[in-house]
């Protein structure tokens, strides 16, 4: 690690006097989409696809988008189809709202189906899963759920369940395995030959978080100290046609009663020449968590809950789509803005509060921000401001204590960001509740990262910024889980020390997208990586996680300009009981650095991270780059190795 001795090292003098600039509470935050199955097949533990025989398959590009029904995409005859017949009906269905369910015959006994459940069920030894499904037939008979191994050899077994009732009713048992079972075959056996039909399968494992979340996964969140989680979205929030934008309404109440949507990304990388279908056209919404879990999911993890809304416009990328800002239309997108607050916040004599309370929690959510409106910008055709004026207007006026956010757009590099800042500079500087902060995106290159480490210095300090996606994007050629490099996360780094300096401009950040399944992505890099069994943490994420439990609530002022030549970046702040020091070194110098001007005591605590700039993190090496703490003690001078990062914790 870092030998003294070896060392050809150049030595500086780190000047700093505290200044009064305040780190606002839960400044590193979390961006969640469900992008790259991030949330069904990935944090939603729900274990089966296709759960209620509504998924649809997405075709198309730019402006002619069209789905087919795919109802039993995911369902297949087991063992084979001379033993079952699985047709998708809708006659008298479950209920009115997902009329698709899942007739099957079969013609022999102990003849069913299997679910492609991803890549298959994982079951850990001794952890059960609970399963639950609703069922009709005219003939009695014995179903058991399975899981099978890939040759049809039985691994676990649920107990047998009685089919004995004409009319839909719910059915429930629990399966359990002596050893893990990767990559198994979820399998219904019927005992006879029959007709049953079935719907609204769910099978989540009985370690989930909360009886939702997937543990691993919920867990590398919760240990990043996540200040607010922004949600769900993205550009699932705009749709890639008004029909399929998030509608949190139909995301609340029973989920069998949740309206299923096709996923956004469903399309991703078709073109309109020869790609009208995609890599991943049966990616769906099932919104088993909706509204109501993400509010859940910020309570768990202790973060603020900021809910992005749709301001009547599908993704501008993608589409013209959207309705009039004058019309009824619109309004009824600002009223689904006032009745989110009214559902999280609300008592029990509002509408929305008492459907809260009916879901099980009583106590309000407290939600605080809100959201207006994903990367939107200004054209000819799109009056964004106007919009965002109108929601601001509308919530204010019922609402005046919520924080509103602004957008300026999809990428800081563009006229659209000198758009909106020309419009929400001077609106926020004569009324700083007008936008609270307004959420800037930038993925881009670690050259651009380092040449911008300065980019909020002179940000006039009435322009408060949501840093809502950043991530550096390197290594475009490399596998997509690659592109996670150690290198990128240097870059993100040494960025971060210009959003922590200039914590009061910058009062929230958040880097995006959060997960990726491996196999199953659209867009990389990302945070966290995971497959059915396992998940890890990127070097990106230790640098997140960094931040969030490095940093005081006071920046002390430091002047490296004569460090940065050499790509040695710094950052320093304090709280009550101790100071941090981080010092991002991405450049090709050994340095020794003197610290004596911020603090003449010895170090409580060391972390580094360190690596090549193309390591990365994997499943077979989770932490491979990661940040460490160490029992080096830190005095007067630190030691700062070429291409590693150094945290000094001091008590005060
Ligand atoms: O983070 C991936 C996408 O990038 C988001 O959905 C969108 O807001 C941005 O363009």
């Amino acid at each position: 690690m870092i030998i003294l001795s070896k060392l050809n090292k150049k030595a500086y003098e780190l000047k700093g006097e505290y200044m009064s600039k305040q780190i606002s509470k839960g400044m590193f935050g979390l961006f969640f989409e469900d992008i790259n199955y991030g949330l069904d097949g990935g944090l939603h533990a729900e274990m089966l696809e296709n759960r209620s025989f509504e998924f649809l398959e997405g075709h198309g590009y730019k402006r002619n988008y069209y789905q087919k029904g795919a109802y039993l995409y995911g369902w297949n005859p087991y063992p084979d189809s001379d033993s079952a017949k699985l047709t998708a009906l809708d006659i008298r269905p479950l209920n009115e709202i997902n009329t698709h369910y899942m007739c099957v015959k079969t013609f022999k006994e102990d003849a069913g189906f299997t679910n492609k459940a991803y890549d298959g069920i994982f079951l850990k030894a001794g952890v059960g899963a609970n399963i639950s499904f609703y069922a009709t037939s005219k003939n009695d008979c014995n179903v058991t759920v399975k899981v099978l191994s890939k040759d049809g050899k039985e691994l676990a077994k649920a107990e047998n369940i009685s089919i004995d009732s004409p009319d839909w009713k719910k059915y429930e048992c629990c399966i359990k395995a002596d050893n893990d079972i990767e990559a198994g075959m979820f399998t219904v056996f019927i005992d006879k030959p029959s007709v049953v039909c079935f719907d609204q399968f769910r099978m989540y494992p009985e370690d989930a978080v909360l009886s939702l979340f997937r543990k691993d996964l919920a867990e590398l969140l919760k240990a990043l100290h996540p200040g607010f989680m922004r949600f769900p979205g993205g550009c699932v929030i705009e749709g890639n046609q008004l029909i399929n934008r998030y509608q949190w309404k139909k995301s609340v109440g029973p989920s069998e009663e949740r309206a299923a949507n096709w996923n956004r990304w469903a399309v991703h990388g078709n073109d309109d020449e020869k790609k009208d279908i995609g890599d991943f056209p049966y990616y769906n919404q099932t919104l088993g968590i909706g509204y109501y879990e993400y509010f859940l999911l910020c309570e768990y993890l202790g973060c603020e809950p900021l809910p992005v809304m749709n301001v009547g416009l599908a993704c501008q990328y993608q589409s013209d789509e959207f309705v009039d800002s004058s019309s009824a239309e619109f309004d009824v997108f600002v009223q689904d803005a006032l009745d989110l607050i009214e559902f999280a916040n609300g008592d029990a004599s509002t509408k929305w509060g008492a459907l809260r309370i009916k879901m099980g929690h009583e106590k309000p959510f407290e939600m605080k921000y809100i959201g207006i409106g994903n990367e939107q910008w200004e054209t000819d055709k799109i009056d964004f401001f106007h919009r965002y004026e109108a929601f601001e207007k509308a919530i204010h006026e019922k609402y005046p204590e919520i924080r509103c956010c602004g957008s300026a757009g999809p990428d800081v590099t563009s006229q659209h960001y000198k758009d909106a800042w020309g419009h929400f500079s001077p609106k926020m500087k004569e009324n700083p509740s007008y936008s609270v902060a307004v959420d800037e995106h930038y993925y881009v290159s670690d050259k651009w990262m380092y040449e911008n480490v300065h980019m909020y210095d002179n940000y006039e300090k009435h322009r408060k910024v949501f840093a809502g996606e950043y991530a550096c994007h390197i290594n475009p050629d490399r596998k997509p889980q690659e592109r996670n490099s150690f290198g990128a996360a240097l870059a993100e780094a040494a960025f971060m020390t210009g959003l922590e300096r200039n914590a009061d401009v910058v009062l929230m950040a958040s880097y995006a997208p959060l997960f990726a399944r491996l196999g199953y992505t659209q867009w990389q890099p990302d945070l966290i990586w995971f497959d059915a069994k396992s998940a890890y943490g990127t070097p990106s994420y230790y640098v997140q996680k960094m931040y969030s439990l490095f940093t005081g609530t006071e920046v002390l002022d430091c002047d490296f300009s004569g460090l940065e030549k050499d790509r040695i970046y710094i950052t320093a702040s304090k709280n009550d009981d101790k100071t941090f020091i981080k010092i991002i070194n991405a450049g090709e110098t050994d340095a020794d650095i003197d610290i004596t001007s911020i603090t003449d005591k010895e170090t409580e605590a060391v972390y580094v991270m360190e690596g090549d700039v193309d390591d990365c993190n994997s499943i077979a090496e989770p932490e491979k780059v990661s940040l460490k703490k160490t029992d080096f003690k830190v005095k007067a001078s630190a030691l700062s190795k070429k291409k590693t990062i150094i945290v000094l914790v001091f008590n005060n």
